[in-house]
């Protein structure tokens, strides 16, 4: 004989997370909105007016005043923008426009709400996958590669030279001369700012994909570089002949479809007493270390939804952004890299730092 049994129900708890479903709801409409904010400009015209009506703001932005005043209604009851309803005002404070303005720089927030409706564009190949297996090809995420570069080239430009690079301790050899390896270069931010910085080495950038490489080489030309060069291919294929002192990968080992073989072929890569700067995510590899990272839900998101899912487009090992220090240190070990430094960087609470040699 069988019995069933309603379990019971925490009508608190039940409660709290309607609650919270309640927030979520509005604050994943306000995150497509703020986005729409940043790529309209909206929020740097905002931060020069005083309080405004929507037509002045409108006006100053360039953009048709209907839209801007139904944007700057949800902005208001989302309590991200002031308003004075007897003038009919609106005003963006200045705690708010140190964290939404180009002028912030790399503590622009609204940069990364862009990834929410880049990521639901591939929505539907998503839920495919889930079904029928497989992944979604880069080719898929249009702006994905743009948007990257927004994302960190503000931090590449605040901290590589001056504070990432140190952490080497190749900075004597990077004045005096030696060859280096970017892997996984994007459109090449990372590899154009160490080549300006030290012209007395030799720089190439290495991308899995075509579009980003030819962009690189076009910026390259543009700054007049001549000490860098960027080539289309896979990190997997790297092999010796040994024929650089440095390797750089940021945030590019997990989204590998053949990771171990990537390693491997870095290490080969290396010059014998070369070493390996890799940055990649800071989370642990136990799913249960991670109730507390205060990151975690956005970064397991974009991870099936991208850093998962271009592996697995590739038949690759879908290793996932949160793949974790744990992991790291033993695949590092794996590819021969006896002697690995986890560091951290101030300001940075995305990455670990891994100085492997
Ligand atoms: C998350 S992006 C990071 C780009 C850049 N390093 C940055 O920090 O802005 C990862 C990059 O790695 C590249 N990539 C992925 N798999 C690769 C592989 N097997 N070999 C070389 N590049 C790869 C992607 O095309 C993409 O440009």
């Amino acid at each position: 004989m069988t019995t069933s049994t309603t379990p019971a129900i925490d009508s608190a708890r039940a409660e709290a997370f309607q609650g919270r479903l309640g927030s979520l709801l509005n604050d994943s409409f306000l995150a497509l909105l703020i986005s729409v904010g940043h790529r309209t400009g909206l929020f740097d015209r905002m931060c020069e007016l005083p309080p405004s009506s929507s037509e002045t703001i409108a006006r100053a932005a360039g953009l048709h005043e209907r839209y801007v005043r139904e944007w700057l209604a949800a902005m208001v009851t989302g309590r991200i923008v002031d308003y004075d309803g007897a003038r009919r005002t609106y005003q963006l404070p200045a705690e708010h426009a140190r964290l939404l303005t180009r002028a912030a720089k790399g503590d622009n927030l609204a940069v990364i709400t862009q990834i929410v409706g880049e990521l639901g564009k591939v929505e539907d190949d998503i839920v495919h996958c889930f079904r029928a297996g497989g992944g979604v090809p880069y080719e898929r995420y249009h702006r994905f590669h743009e948007l990257q570069a927004e994302l960190t080239a503000p931090v590449f430009d605040a901290t590589l030279i001056d504070a990432v690079l140190p952490m080497t301790g190749m900075l004597d050899a990077l004045r005096a001369g030696i060859s280096v390896l970017d892997v996984g270069c994007g459109l090449g931010r990372s590899t154009l700012l160490m080549a300006r910085a030290f012209p007395a080495s030799r720089f190439c950038g290495l991308d899995l994909c075509a579009d980003p490489v030819l962009r690189a080489r076009r910026a390259a030309a543009e700054a007049g570089l001549t000490n860098v060069s960027f080539e289309r291919g896979d990190a997997a294929e790297l092999a010796a002949p040994a024929r650089f002192e440095l390797v750089t990968a940021f945030d590019v080992i997990h989204d590998q479809a053949r990771p171990a073989e990537g390693l491997a072929g870095i290490r080969a890569a290396l010059r014998p007493g070369g070493t390996f700067l890799c940055v990649d995510i800071a989370a642990s590899s136990n799913l249960a270390d991670n109730l507390d990272h205060p990151l975690a839900p956005m970064l397991y998101a974009s991870s099936t939804l991208h850093c998962t899912a271009v592996s697995l487009a590739q038949g690759g090992a879908g290793l996932g952004s949160m793949w974790g220090q744990e992991l790291a240190l033993k695949m590092l070990a794996e590819a021969g890299f006896r002697d690995v430094a986890v560091q951290k960087l101030d300001g940075d609470v995305f990455n670990n730092y891994y100085i492997a040699r």
